[in-house]
């Protein structure tokens, strides 16, 4: 399967919001979308975006993970940038209805069909860095996408970063283009100087979450994890996982917690990355300040596994959805 996002389905849902109400939503083949060069989005970034997977089960059927929950963050993250905020059933009848047409796309479990709804302002108006886009798009993208699972054997390296953070306190929560943007630059630097693979940010020695996925730490019976505030996304998985572990027995911490119990924790503690596009990475080691620390023995740990199979298994029907978190189409 090709590079993970590059490949798309040949039908997009699609939704504009003009005169102060949204339209009636279509299934079109996926085309260009024909934007005023002045359009909103363009030059003061008035964008938010969701990502998360559909699995086709042997039944010939569809299930969506957690579809409701990642439109209420998509709410979240439209109300914070002063957007026109989609409705929930419109949006996910739009989600479902582009499901069902490309079903056959779907390739067989662990590797989905991976959901990308974008909202962008296109109000006409370079003027308008002070006020809202009055007028949007709201499209879904569908992406069939690999496995991750076994492709991501291998453990990662973060360079813990103390000074920079990934984006504000304010937007650390909104799913926005620009808070991608923002992290480029150090994770880049990272790469270069460290051959690190992602940025753990850390700053005010508040351990947060790298550019793209949350951090966990997880030993035979806790889980440690930054609890929600305002500066970090929250994640879809790192929500299933701790809800998971719960069920599991495992103590959960949700608790901030500083870079020196970072480094003392991983002597005890797996270190992972959460997210949908990897579901649950496993961090070998980390990079302070010039010098590189072992997370446990460097390699993917038995909890790490245990808690991301339980995860794989309700997604992809081998274990019952307790939580009610899929939807079937
Ligand atoms: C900044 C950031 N943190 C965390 C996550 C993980 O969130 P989720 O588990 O909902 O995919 C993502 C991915 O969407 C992300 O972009």
């Amino acid at each position: 399967m090709s590079q993970f996002g590059t490949e798309f389905c040949d039908h997009i849902a699609i939704v504009r919001f003009e005169d102060n109400a949204w339209q009636t939503p279509a299934v079109e083949p996926l085309a260009p979308l024909p934007m005023h060069p002045a359009a909103h989005v363009f030059h003061y970034a008035s964008t938010c975006f969701e990502g998360f997977k559909a699995y086709r089960w042997d039944d010939g059927k569809a299930r969506i993970f957690r579809l409701h929950d990642h439109i209420a963050r998509m709410q979240r993250s439209a109300t914070s940038l002063c957007m026109p905020v989609p409705d929930a059933d419109m949006l996910a009848s739009m989600v479902v209805e582009l499901v069902a047409r490309q079903i056959d796309d779907i390739p067989t479990p662990p590797s989905s069909l991976y959901l990308r709804p974008t909202l962008i302002g296109t109000l006409p108006n370079i003027g308008a860095a002070a006020s809202p886009s009055t007028e949007a798009t709201l499209f879904v993208l569908a992406s069939p996408v690999g496995n991750y699972f076994s492709s991501k054997a291998a453990t990662l390296k973060l360079l813990v970063e103390e000074q920079r953070a990934r984006t504000t306190e304010q937007l650390g929560s909104t799913k926005t283009g620009g808070n991608y943007a923002a992290a480029l630059g150090p994770t880049l630097d990272a790469r270069e100087k460290y051959g690190a693979d992602q940025v753990l940010f850390c700053p005010n020695d508040d351990v947060q979450e790298t550019g793209a996925a949350n951090f966990l730490l997880i030993s035979d019976d806790e889980i440690i994890t930054k609890a929600l505030d305002s500066t970090f996304l929250h994640g879809m998985t790192r929500d299933s996982i701790l809800k998971l572990a719960a069920d599991l027995g495992y103590t959960v911490n949700e608790r901030k917690f500083t870079v020196s119990e970072l480094l003392e924790s991983v002597k005890t503690h797996e270190a992972v990355l959460s997210g949908t596009a990897a579901c649950l990475s496993p961090v070998g080691a980390l990079v302070y300040r010039g010098e590189e620390i072992m997370v446990c023995d460097g390699k993917p740990g038995p909890n790490t596994q245990k808690l991301s199979k339980a995860l794989q298994d309700i997604q992809c029907g081998l274990a019952p959805d307790t939580h009610g978190w899929l939807t079937e189409v």
